[in-house]
């Protein structure tokens, strides 16, 4: 028997159906309310509003819980690395050892970028944010790889999506390049992706540069947790520009530029600032209290999530990595650390936090775990955005091959001025 709402307004009422997916909250199908009712809904925010039926990554809030492919987040993390993450998220299922070798090969022969996209680097600032590079440089893959830009045909969107997951490294790795002054390094077949990732960042032309496993290990990991997370503000942004038309490069610097923002993506770089802040556990109480004035903007960089109101599962996994990177570096004492242990302990306990369900989500730790890898605050999020790329392919993907997908284009409730005649200059007061 078909589930239904009825929604009465005055003396009329109508039926919709209510859908259940395989797990989480029944959605009412709303989708012929204008037609049947004249009215829209509000949904600012989109709070109560599922965008899409997606089979990709399931997020439950009260629990902490994150599936990829049905996969909880821990053991996908735990046992596989980053490009098996990618295959599971793009094809549905864990690869078999053939598939997987394949899969590994086809992106690493992919790495390299067009030579004179290396060119496009010396149009910016030394001190461009290199999120404002990655935003350019991936924007212009369209201008040189047209043999990947027909998104109906299948071919075509299967080698735009393994050039994205393959040439994200390479080009974020020569925007921190070329922000320091240093010769770009071009991607070694030889190498996995995450040992390569880091040796593009911190390799010199004058010594060998061998990545230490434990910490290629972390970064990988670091891969994996960031890979997607359903309709975020950024792979929202990524299915709408895609529902245009628009081709998967186009798309894709779309979704950096929303990643970018402080209150997504831009977080992990505003949390270890936050952290910088602070400076000291004395110092704590003043910043709570501050996070706590409705009058202040301020907010605890790396708290609050608008799906999790438990512990995000990823900063757990994160706080472990970032344990292993500072004792594999023999970080006995991070300064940073320690105000974050602390100040996680006391709004944990903190009755406000508590009572709007506040914990830690995967920024509040990975900022002083890229910090103690080497990287600069301007570098995070750049390389969230090369971990999310995978997401945001597997679900625009899926977006253009679902038969129902039709161009995103919502309404609105208009408050402005009702229907008025224009006045000449002259005659205005
Ligand atoms: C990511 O969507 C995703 O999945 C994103 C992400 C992903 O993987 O793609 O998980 C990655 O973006 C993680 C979030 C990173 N952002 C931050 O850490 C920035 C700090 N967090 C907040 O800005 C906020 O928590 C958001 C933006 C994350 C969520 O905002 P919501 O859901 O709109 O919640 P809200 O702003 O309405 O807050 C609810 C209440 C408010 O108080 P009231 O108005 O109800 O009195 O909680 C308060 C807020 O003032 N609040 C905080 C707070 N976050 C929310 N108060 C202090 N510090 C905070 N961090």
């Amino acid at each position: 028997m078909t589930k239904k709402a009825t929604l009465t307004i005055g003396k009329d009422s109508w039926d919709f159906p209510v859908k259940s997916g395989t797990a989480g909250p029944d959605v009412v199908d709303v989708s012929t309310l204008y037609k049947d009712t004249e009215k829209f809904t509000l949904d600012p925010g989109f709070t109560s509003t599922a965008s899409c039926e997606s089979e990709i990554t399931y997020i439950d809030g009260d629990k902490g819980v994150l599936l990829y492919r049905g996969y909880p987040i821990d053991q996908v993390a735990e046992h596989g690395d980053f490009l098996e993450t990618c295959y599971l998220l793009l094809y549905g299922h864990l690869p078999t050892k053939s598939q997987k070798k394949d899969f590994d090969s086809r992106v690493t022969y992919h790495t390299m970028i067009h030579e004179q996209m290396t060119k496009l680097y010396s149009g910016f600032r030394r001190d461009a944010h290199p999120m404002a590079i990655m935003v350019g440089v991936v924007g212009a893959l369209s201008a040189f790889y047209h043999d990947s830009t027909d998104i109906n045909d299948e071919r075509q969107r299967m080698i735009a999506s393994l050039r994205m997951i393959a040439k994200m490294p390479t080009i974020a790795a020569m925007a921190y390049k070329y922000s320091i002054g240093q010769p770009l390094v071009y991607p070694l077949n030889s190498l996995d992706y995450s040992s390569n990732f880091l040796n593009m960042c911190f390799a010199v032309p004058c010594e060998d540069y061998k990545a230490n496993p434990v910490l290629s290990r972390a970064m990988d990991r670091i891969f994996i947790l960031h890979a997607d997370h359903e309709q975020n503000a950024s792979t929202s942004t990524v299915r709408l520009a895609g529902s245009s038309g628009a081709n998967p490069f186009a798309c894709i610097a779309a979704g950096i530029a929303c990643l970018w923002g402080p209150a997504h993506g831009g977080a992990n770089e505003a949390a270890l600032a936050m952290l910088a802040e602070i400076g000291s556990v004395e110092r704590i109480p003043e910043f709570i209290a501050r996070a706590k004035d409705k009058n202040d903007p301020f907010r605890l960089m790396g708290f609050g999530h608008r799906v999790y109101k438990n512990y995000d599962p990823r900063a757990k996994i994160m706080q472990q990595t970032t344990h292993e990177v500072l004792n594999e570096l023999g970080i006995k004492d991070d300064p940073l650390l320690d105000v974050a242990l602390e100040l996680e302990r006391i709004a944990l306990t903190d009755e406000y936090f508590i009572e709007k369900r506040l914990y830690p989500n995967i920024d509040f730790y990975s900022g002083i775990t890229l910090n103690a890898l080497g990287f600069p605050t301007t570098m995070f999020t750049v390389l969230f955005a090369v971990a999310r790329t995978v997401g945001w392919i597997a679900q625009w993907k899926e977006m253009i091959e679902d038969p129902l997908q039709r161009i995103g284009r919502p309404r609105q409730l208009y408050t402005g001025a009702s229907e008025r005649n224009y006045v000449p200059i002259s005659l205005r007061k």
